[in-house]
């Protein structure tokens, strides 16, 4: 081998070392750390009629606990300390058989407070170890039936129980600070057990004077019919923000087929003259078998809903 020749092998083999310690660093730091820095979001929405209080309301999506999950379940515990007037849980609570008590532990004083929510396909089906790069396809509904099933039905009597309501293909109204919060909800769109038809039709101002639509996975069609029926609000979860996103350019996936900008956070939704706004939660956990975030920490949202102009 010539020295020029040598020269080059050289300098490929350290650019290789390189990257590959750059990767294992990232890798230690999404693993290790991001995945644990849980942040509470705060944002306010002018959602409600003029003079209204204002309503606290607080999203949370995606737990995916695991008995292991101690710094997931001090973290959740703590959130009650907010005090807030309601709270949205968006699905994907469970990631293990034995993950019930813990979820109803870690929820603790938030299960005092008025509640909501809907399931999504890891309240049913068990995590199971999925090539990354199948989220760069088309989205799929995911092949469930071998997965083991998840005991979503003794979280659904814990709910029941601490009075919130599962909001699955049902309507809904809650009187918060004397607004009346009218909600619809579908089950999860992801397994395609959406079923928005049960719920669907134009919004009423004579029996609600918000109207939130909340729904795990937020794919168009279910957003689309949720908007155009004039809500003024949708909640929705799933996307985990893209888990692992490019940082200064953002999401990679949304795991569904809304746009890669709306991965998470607040934005306007569209469809058929009617707009709504439209939040998507990050989530607070990711499945055991993809234990890493980047560029995307785990969080809840705490949204104000405060007067329209
Ligand atoms: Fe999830």
């Amino acid at each position: 081998m010539s020295s020029r020749a040598r020269r080059a092998a050289k300098a490929v083999g350290a650019t290789a070392g390189a990257l590959t310690g750059l990767g294992a660093g990232c890798l230690a730091y999404a693993g290790l750390y991001e995945v644990n820095a849980f942040r509470l979001r705060t944002i306010a929405v002018r959602v409600l009629p003029p003079g209204a209080s204002s309503i606290r309301a607080l999203h949370i999506s995606d737990i995916h606990m695991v008995p292991a999950a101690r710094a997931r379940q001090r973290w959740l515990s703590g959130l009650a300390d907010l005090n807030p007037d309601l709270v949205i849980n968006t699905g994907d609570n469970l990631a293990h058989r034995d993950s019930v008590p813990y979820v109803v532990a870690s929820l603790g004083g938030l299960l005092k407070v008025p509640g909501v929510y809907v399931w999504g396909s890891n309240d049913y089906y068990g995590p199971t170890f999925k090539n990354p790069l199948k989220y760069f396809g088309r989205s799929r509904r995911p092949k469930v039936e071998d997965s083991p099933r998840l005991p979503w039905g003794d979280l659904d009597r814990e709910f029941k129980q601490a009075g919130w309501i599962d909001l699955t293909d049902t309507r809904e109204t809650l009187v918060i600070n004397g607004v009346r919060l009218g909600f619809r909800g579908t089950d999860d769109a992801h397994l395609q057990q959406d079923h928005y038809v049960s719920v669907a039709g134009p919004v009423d101002r004579a029996e609600c004077d918000v109207a939130i639509g909340v729904t795990h996975s937020p794919y168009r069609r279910v957003l689309d019919a949720i908007a155009s029926d004039g809500h003024d609000l949708i909640m929705t979860g799933h996307t985990h923000g893209g888990q692992v996103c490019i940082p200064y350019y953002g999401a990679l996936v949304t795991n569904c087929d809304l746009d890669r900008a709306r991965a998470k956070g607040l934005s306007r939704y569209e469809a058929a003259g009617h707009e709504s706004w439209l939040h998507v939660s990050a989530g607070l956990g990711t499945s055991p078998y993809a234990p890493i975030r980047f560029a995307c920490p785990p969080e809840a949202t705490l949204l104000t809903l405060i007067p329209r102009d």
